[in-house]
This record gives structure tokens, sequence and C-alpha cells, in this order.
């Protein structure tokens, strides 16, 4: 293995690699150096220009903590993470579409009571949710478990303020035997997603917003059927068609209503207007 120029470096690296015991190992690193050298040969790349790449995935690298993540962002932004759920979770017709994880989510949410209020003190308008988690015969599946997220009127989510001595619009609810879930929160605003480090030099350069339409995120698991991690978004909101992460889908989309002061939802009255959602969940068997 001497002498290799631009015509025989991929075959030698392919040889290189090909000793590996795990298969799909191979097929995995195999395809990525093909594809890496294939770019690197359309786009003629220059030396500068790769420099420029190593010190860019450098400080992706540099700037990730246990609470930013930032190759999550720049994986999402290239419609990576896009491409790796759609083509993970094709749901049969009339299930709940999934779409992306996102870097918010955190293990050890607090778990609350049906009718509870999430928001746990995050600023915003009042929001009643509701629904049913169903299975594609429209039979309710009973007592599933419903994990939700979300950011808070000025588009913050409670894991972007350190000094928070409990979460905040984030929980872990149980539906009822009829597959009923209900709670409250506040209504969420869109956002951009962290834009002060390498990927948002990365957008600006590209000419494009960091911003999300407003959502709250949705993971929902029961026994036998396979986890939906989802959004549910606001019905004529702002950036439903540029979503930075590419993440919206029409079916996802839901009135967010608007109620002057009244009776709510869960019982009880409101003395200031507020705002109800409701959304049932289809989940696939796991089989599917
Ligand atoms: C989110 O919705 O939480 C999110 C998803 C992708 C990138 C940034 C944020
Ligand atoms: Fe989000």
């Amino acid at each position: 293995m001497r002498n290799l120029n631009e015509r025989t470096i991929t075959q030698a690296v392919l040889k290189s690699n090909a000793g590996s015991s795990d298969d799909r190992l191979q097929e995995v690193m195999a395809s990525l150096v093909q594809h890496l050298h294939a770019f690197a040969r359309e786009v003629n790349l220059t030396e500068k220009e790769w420099q420029y790449g190593i010190e860019f995935l450098t400080s992706v690298g540099q700037i990730c903590s246990p609470t930013r993540q930032e190759f999550i962002l720049l994986s999402d932004t290239l419609g990576l993470s896009t491409l790796v759920t759609a083509q993970n979770h094709k749901k049969p017709e009339g299930c709940t579409e999934a779409t992306v994880f996102g870097p918010f989510h955190v293990e050890g949410a607090p778990h609350y009571q049906l009718g509870d209020d999430i928001s746990n003190g995050m600023t915003g308008e009042p929001w009643y949710i509701s629904g049913k988690v169903l299975d594609q015969n429209g039979e309710r599946i009973p007592n599933a478990r419903i994990e939700v997220w979300q950011a808070d009127d000025a588009g913050y989510y409670d894991v972007q303020s350190p000094e928070l001595a409990e979460h905040q619009g984030r929980g872990v609810l149980q539906a009822d035997e009829q597959g009923n879930y209900y709670f409250k929160s506040i209504v969420p605003e869109a956002y951009p997603i962290p834009h002060d480090g390498p990927v948002g030099k990365m957008l600006e350069a590209l000419n494009r917003h960091p911003w999300r339409p407003a959502h709250l995120h949705f993971m929902i698991t029961a026994p036998g059927y396979e986890r939906l991690v989802t959004h549910v978004f606001r019905e004529g909101g702002d950036y439903l068609d540029s979503d930075a992460v590419f993440g919206v889908r029409s079916s996802l989309i839901a009135d967010w209503i608007r109620h002057e002061e009244g009776m709510i939802p869960h019982g009880g009255y409101s003395d200031t207007p507020f705002y109800t959602m409701n959304f049932d969940f289809i989940l696939n068997t796991e089989d599917e």
C-alpha cells in the first residue's frame, strides 16, 4: 500500500477497513469513506477549505456540554435528523407522525398527576392541553406514559437557565384507563435554536434564520407500541414553512384556541383569558 494517489486512495482505505468482524460497522464505514471521498472530488476541496472544515467541527465539539449539544443542532440544521427520523419511523397510514427529538429533552423530569400544571412557574398565558392515546383501530390505549417538554413565552427551555432550582415546562404524566390525558401549562412561543455558536455562524453564512415554530414536545410510550417522539405545532404560527430544523408535518399542526375568562376545561374558573389544545395520538404496534 504505497504510492497512493487520488484515484487509488479510496480503494486502499476500504481494504484497510475490511478486516472488521462487525459487518454493519464495515458497511457503514465503507459507505461513509466512499461518500466523503466523492464529496472531496466533486467540489475539488482545497486544503484551505478542509482546514476550515476541521476548525469548524472542532469548534462544534468544543462548545458541547451536558446542556449544550451543538452536534445535534448541526445534524438538525443539515436535515440529517429529519432524514434519519423519517426513514426509521415510517408510520402506518393514520398513525401520528414522528419528528425530531431536539437537544432539550432531559432525563429525570418531574412526575405529575393528570390535570396538574407542568409549567411549574414558567411564564406565559395559561394553556389547557388534552386528548387521547389510541391504537390504529381507534381503541383507547390505557395508562400510556406521556412526557412533555416546552419553551416559555420568551422561547427558552428551563435547561437554558442553569440558575433554576427546579425543572419548569416539562413533566411525565400517565394517561388514565380510558387513554385520556390532560394537563395545564403555559403557551410556548416560537424560538431561535441556540445560534451563538458555530452552527449559528453556519446559518448566517447561508443566509438562513435560526427560528422554530411554536410547539410542544411529546414522547409517548405504552407496552406493545412503538415509542412516539413528536411535537404538536400551533396552527397559523410563524415559521411553519421555514423551520430551521425541518421538523414540521401538516398532521402535527393543531388549533391552539384562545378563550375569554370563564369555565376552564378540567373544572374551575379562570378570571384571565386562556388557551386550549386538544390532540389525539395514534400509536402503531411495535412489530409494524
Ligand atoms: C427543539 O425543538 O427543542 C429543537 C429541535 C432541534 C434543534 C433545536 C431545538
Ligand atoms: Fe423544542
